[in-house]
This record gives structure tokens, C-alpha cells and sequence, in this order.
């Protein structure tokens, strides 16, 4: 199957720490819908915007992309983390 420019995204900037969907500095908090609904602020399941805004401005030990990512390339990225969070991973 075609690997999505998400995906690329994905594997480029955030994989060193959310390898598979994981959280490898602080173990609870990981990507997995169960995980953003409880601790991703505003996070709801009919929208990215929640994802967007953490991947703009970072928190704590996790880097703001905005001015290193695109606006596209971070709505990208932001839709493949919703996308396998919905799913799974
Ligand atoms: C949390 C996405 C890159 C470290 C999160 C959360 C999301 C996210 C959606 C909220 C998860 C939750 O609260 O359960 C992304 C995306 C990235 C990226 C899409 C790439 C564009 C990174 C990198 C690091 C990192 C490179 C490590 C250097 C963290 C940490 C948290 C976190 C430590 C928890 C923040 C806190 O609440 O204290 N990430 N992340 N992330 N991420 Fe990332």
C-alpha cells in the first residue's frame, strides 16, 4: 500500500518518541484514543483540532513544531494520529 505523507511525517518527527503510538518519556500518555481522551485537552472524537494545536505549540518535554513543520504538513500529521487513534494503531 502507498505510505500517506502523514505517515512519512509521522516517522520523521515523532516516531523517536511515540514509536507505534507509544509515549517513550512519560508511558501513560501515548496516542491511543483511551490516552487522548483523558489527558489530550479538548480532545474529542469528531476532531483533529485538539492534535493540531498540541503538535503547533508542544507541552512540557514534547517540542512545538510550529515554524519546523507546515501548516500542511502538521494538519497531515495531526489526521494520521486521529486516523490510528480511531483504528488502533
Ligand atoms: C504528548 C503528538 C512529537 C514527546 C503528545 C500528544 C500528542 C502528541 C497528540 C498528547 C498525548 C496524550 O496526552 O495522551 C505528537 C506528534 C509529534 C510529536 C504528532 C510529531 C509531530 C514528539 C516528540 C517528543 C514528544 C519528538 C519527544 C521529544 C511528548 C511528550 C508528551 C507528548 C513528553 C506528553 C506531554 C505532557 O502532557 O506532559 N504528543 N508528538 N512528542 N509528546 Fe508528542
Amino acid at each position: 500500500a502507498e505510505i500517506s505523507n502523514g505517515a512519512k511525517i509521522f516517522e520523521a518527527n515523532c516516531a523517536s518518541c511515540h514509536i507505534g503510538g507509544g509515549n517513550i518519556l512519560i508511558s501513560q500518555k501515548t496516542l491511543k484514543k483511551e490516552a487522548l481522551s483523558k489527558y489530550l485537552e479538548n480532545y474529542n472524537s469528531d476532531s483533529i483540532e485538539a492534535i493540531i494545536h498540541q503538535v503547533q505549540n508542544g507541552k512540557n518535554a514534547m517540542p512545538a513544531f510550529k515554524g519546523k513543520l507546515s501548516s500542511e504538513e502538521i494538519l497531515e500529521v495531526a489526521a494520521y494520529v486521529f486516523q490510528n487513534a480511531e483504528q488502533g494503531w
